[in-house]
């Protein structure tokens, strides 16, 4: 047995660090326990068909490319956005490179920061499908700035989106997730894990959502429910 091996634990939760100086060089440790990744994680995305996904922040950037190759593996979405002409364009493509008959995406137009509009997201999406199996927390906003120049306004815009709205719409799809035995992906930055001048306040909310990635990881890991983040760096979207 190689070393590293004896340090993995099998654990169902891991985080990816990509860091944006060294491109390629991705880190993965466990939430539970900091070991490396274990050998026995299939890291080749396994197929989705007859999954069910929901996916925020779709109609742009992450959350569509998220949908597309969700799309082409099979999955059944619903995929939510506040722009409802970009939303038709993603679910116009889902349909084109999934497989044949692949149904065409359920779409909510919903505003996060709307308590009610993310209660009708949940309701809508179990009353289509029936069922959740992932739910990917992608939607946020970037806003630039320091302790000196942000304002409390931009504070609550930011954590509204980017931190409130993924807990609720979590805090909502878990009794389903759990009945799936399902997956939670939220879409956090290196900007929650690294200190960057500038990012203060939505550094702040990335951090707060790995936080919530890892104790959510932890407390339904019992229950079958895998919990990870992603933590891009700079792309362009
Ligand atoms: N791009 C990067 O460099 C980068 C790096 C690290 C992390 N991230 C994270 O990745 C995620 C996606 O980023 P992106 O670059 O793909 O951004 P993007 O292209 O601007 O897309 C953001 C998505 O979030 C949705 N959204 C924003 N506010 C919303 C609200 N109040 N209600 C509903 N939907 C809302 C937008 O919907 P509408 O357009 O329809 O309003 C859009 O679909 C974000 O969480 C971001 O923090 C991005």
């Amino acid at each position: 047995m190689e070393k590293d091996d004896a340090k993995t634990c099998g654990p169902i939760v891991f985080r990816i660090y990509v860091d944006p100086l060294y491109i390629n060089h991705v880190t993965r440790r466990c939430l539970l326990c900091n070991c490396k990744e274990p050998r026995n994680i299939n890291m080749a995305m396994d197929d989705l068909n007859g999954k069910v996904a929901l996916v925020t922040g779709a109609s742009s950037g992450i959350g569509a490319a998220t949908a597309i190759l969700f799309a082409r593996r099979g999955a059944k979405l619903s995929l939510t956005g506040r722009n409802e002409v970009n939303l038709q364009r993603v679910g116009d493509e889902c349909v084109r490179v999934g497989p044949a008959n692949t149904e065409r995406p359920f779409m909510v137009v919903a505003d996060l920061c709307c308590e009610a509009d993310v209660a009708n997201l949940v309701d809508a999406t179990i009353k289509k499908f029936g069922r959740l199996d992932i739910l990917i927390n992608n939607a946020g906003i970037v806003e630039l700035s320091t302790i000196e120049t942000a304002s409390l306004e931009q504070f609550d815009r930011v954590m509204r989106v980017n931190v409130k709205s993924a807990f609720q719409l979590t805090t909502l799809c878990i009794p389903h997730l759990i009945a799936t035995r399902g997956n939670i992906v939220n879409v956090s930055s290196i900007a929650g894990s690294r200190s960057l001048a500038g990012m203060h306040v939505y550094g702040m909310s990335k951090s707060a959502m790995d936080q919530m990635t890892s104790c959510t990881a932890l407390e339904l890991a019992s229950k079958g429910v895998r919990v990870n983040s992603v933590n891009p760096g700079d792309l362009y979207t």
